[in-house]
């Protein structure tokens, strides 16, 4: 559609200065090959490491895309801002507070911490935050509590989207750690009703197909208050906006979170799959993808685009 704007190696003369300077950031940041592939779950282990790429879209629905930024993976923690601001739409703010807290942990993702004090998890954007804020969606059952979910998530990339069973079935198998987390809670009081139900919900939602385009429109959804601009219809609240994008920038790329807001200065949030969203509220949305991770679990090209394109359009918040 007239508003895509891909890399054509035919056809230089007609591309913008964006695409021109994305262009060149995927050429020089393509041959690196530091990190990882995550394969603490088994089947992510079999990503393919050349995977990049990188994808900005603005509010008007201009959207700027290079690499394989139509190739799907599974969206992982970059579901646990957007599930947030579900849980908020459910229950409105003072009991979600009262639930999950909103403090960086300073842990890695998977840390086996709790906010004793207050008998809440630190906050969302952690797994024991993400799995009591999954807890939290309303509904009557498990398939009804997961279209709501995936709804939530169509609106936000404005069109359909799919799970990748092998890498839900794979996770559901694997994932005692997080099984371990839930029942501590469950045993804290921190979590109601059917675990089992929680944790499936929890890990089909990691368990979403997206690419790095999608991301880049959901991330222009939040940047342009919940607005999603390819469709035009209201994604979630803006009051949700603010709290989403809140707790990206105190907790969205984990115990990297601090360094990220200095560096790069605008909210975030990574996945194990490789992505990840940046958002410049008012201005863009950015979506990048590649397996190769930092120990953090942060994609190691995408930390380098965003940290590249904020420094070169001085896109700092502060
Ligand atoms: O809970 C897990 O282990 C994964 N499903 C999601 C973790 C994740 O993406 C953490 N990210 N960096």
């Amino acid at each position: 559609s007239m508003n895509y704007h891909t890399f054509d190696p035919l056809n230089t003369n007609t591309i913008s200065p964006i695409l021109t300077c994305l262009t060149d950031i995927y050429k020089r940041y393509q041959p690196i090959n530091e990190g990882n592939v995550a394969t603490y779950i088994p089947e992510l282990a079999k990503a393919n490491p050349d995977l990049f790429g990188i994808c900005i879209t603005t509010p008007d629905g201009q959207i700027y895309q290079v690499g394989e930024s139509q190739h799907s993976f599974t969206i992982q923690s970059i579901s646990k801002p957007f599930v947030y601001g579900l849980a908020l739409g459910d229950h409105g703010v003072e009991k979600i507070m009262s639930k999950v807290g909103v403090e960086p942990t300073g842990e890695a993702f998977n840390s086996i911490v709790f906010d004793e004090e207050n008998n809440r998890p630190y906050n969302p954007m952690v797994n024991a935050g993400a799995i009591a804020t999954t807890a939290l969606i309303k509904g009557e059952g498990y398939e009804q509590r997961f279209n709501r979910i995936l709804s939530m998530f169509e609106g936000f990339a404005g069109r359909s989207l799919t799970v990748d069973e092998a890498v839900f079935e794979s996770e559901r198998s694997t994932g005692h750690r997080n099984r371990a987390i839930a029942y501590l809670e469950l045993n804290a009081g921190m979590l109601e009703g059917n675990l089992e139900e929680h944790l499936d919900l929890y890990f089909r939602q990691c368990s979403i197909l997206v690419t790095a385009k999608d991301l880049a429109v959901m991330a222009a959804t939040l940047a342009n208050n919940g607005i999603n601009p390819i469709t035009q219809q209201q994604a979630v609240n803006p009051e949700e906006v603010r709290a989403i994008l809140s707790v990206m920038a105190s907790c969205g790329m984990y115990d990297f979170s601090g360094e990220w807001l200095y560096r790069i200065g605008l909210p975030a949030k990574s996945g194990v799959g490789g992505g990840i969203i940046a958002v410049l509220p008012g201005q863009f949305g950015i979506g990048t993808f590649s397996p190769l991770l930092d120990p953090r679990g942060n994609s190691v090209r995408g930390i380098k685009v965003c940290e590249e394109l904020s420094q070169r359009f001085k896109f700092h918040l502060f």
